[in-house]
């Protein structure tokens, strides 16, 4: 079907790999991407942008209202796809400004937008965390009240609270979807997956957070795109949809897998787990995740189509081979970040 997309933070990890898939699956269709172009939004990541689609990209900020609304006067956009958000746990740790401004007043701009210039469907990209965290047992549905422990899952979880509330006060068409932990190509580096990748290449110290026996629930991004374009074509309005391929681990245990993998690609380097550190825990560290899909499973019959080992496998093959991006995102901002978060963190064992 014929639509008018408009995407925000389409430079980042996910947006711009939700680009690629649209570009793949749905021919006729207009995309404007709009993104700040922050620390985590790259150009780079859209380089492979096929010509003659019908693309353009605007730099612009969610927050700023002028700019939101010109420019979705002259797209009159029928989606809207927001992705833009401040993205990272230990960021919004170390300060929230940013998370409180770009994810709950960006996301009320975004919504005034869509009211006034009539967008027929608004989704919202929300996450897993704002479900707070698990026992050993047990998974979060639809259902499961909101529990946010992070200042980034709680403007998250703020953000879907006015976009419910938009639902209900103005009847604007809006879609909630909350996925697990996504992993894949163009991921920035501070996130565990490339972060593990890329110091065992360099055979740099990994930091585990604590004991490692945190759990996440994986989804390669590729999965997570075509959830989210069947919450698109057949999702409901009012509508909340949880997002996961049923795929927890330990973080010590991805941590040893990914080594294990990158050293087999590279023997004789001496890449193993002795570069393993088990560092200072995260401050109110969700100890695990695991989402219920039943949902978007059966109304929107979506299922993962990437087992784990093969998308794994295939990340880091993709790390390995671009080397030029890789070095693009290493930079000097990033490693100003590392030695912040890194720094000052006591070696635990
Ligand atoms: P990311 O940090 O890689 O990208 C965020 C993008 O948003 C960047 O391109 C950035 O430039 C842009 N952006 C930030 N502030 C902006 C602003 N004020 N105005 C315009 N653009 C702005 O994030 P990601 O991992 O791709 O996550 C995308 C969305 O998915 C987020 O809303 C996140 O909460 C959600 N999510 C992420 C995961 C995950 O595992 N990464 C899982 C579930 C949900
Ligand atoms: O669950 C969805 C969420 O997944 C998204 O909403 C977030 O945007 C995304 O960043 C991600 O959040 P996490 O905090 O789960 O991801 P992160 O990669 O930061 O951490 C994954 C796990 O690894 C977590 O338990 C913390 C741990 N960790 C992380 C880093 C960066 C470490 O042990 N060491 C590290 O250096």
């Amino acid at each position: 079907m014929h639509h008018r997309i408009f995407i925000t933070g389409g430079a980042g990890f996910i947006g711009s790999n939700f680009i690629r898939y649209l570009m793949r699956t749905h021919l006729d269709t207009a995309i404007l991407n709009y993104d700040k172009l922050t620390y985590a939004g790259n150009l780079k990541n859209l380089e492979d942008i096929q010509a003659g689609y019908d693309y353009t990209f605007v730099k612009g900020d969610i927050c700023d209202q002028e700019a939101v609304f010109q420019e979705f006067h002259r797209f009159a956009p029928d989606i809207v796809v927001n992705f833009a958000a401040e993205s990272h746990v230990d960021r919004s740790i170390i300060d929230s400004s940013e998370f409180i401004r770009t994810n709950i007043f960006g996301v009320k701009v975004l919504l005034d937008a869509a009211m006034k210039y009539g967008a027929m469907k608004f989704i919202q990209i929300s996450t897993d965390e704002v479900y707070g965290s698990l026992g050993p047992e047990g998974s979060f549905a639809e259902s499961s009240p909101l529990n946010p422990r992070s200042p980034y899952s709680a403007s998250k979880a703020g953000a879907d609270f006015l976009a419910r509330a938009y639902f209900s006060t103005y009847g604007l068409p809006v879609t909630i979807t909350r996925s697990s932990n996504n992993y894949g190509p163009y991921q920035f580096p501070e996130k565990l997956i490339p972060l593990t990748i890329l110091n065992s290449l360099q055979k740099k110290q990994i930091p585990v957070y604590g004991d490692g026996l945190n759990i996440r629930d994986w989804i390669h991004v590729d999965d997570h795109c075509a959830a989210i374009d069947a919450v698109m074509e057949k999702g409901l309005a009012g509508e909340i949809y949880n997002i996961g391929a049923d795929n927890e681990l330990t973080n010590i245990s991805l941590v040893k897998s990914i080594i294990q993998r990158v050293s087999a690609l590279h023997p004789g380097r001496g890449i193993s787990e002795d570069l393993i550190t088990h560092v200072e825990d995260r401050p109110g560290h969700d100890r695990r995740y695991a989402i219920d899909s039943a949902r978007i499973r059966r109304d929107l019959s979506w299922r993962p189509a990437i087992g784990f080992e093969e998308g794994l496998s295939r990340t880091i093959r993709w790390y390995l081979d671009h080397p030029d991006w890789v070095s693009s995102v290493l930079n000097r901002d990033y490693l100003a970040y590392y030695e912040m978060n890194y720094g000052a963190r006591k070696k635990i064992r």
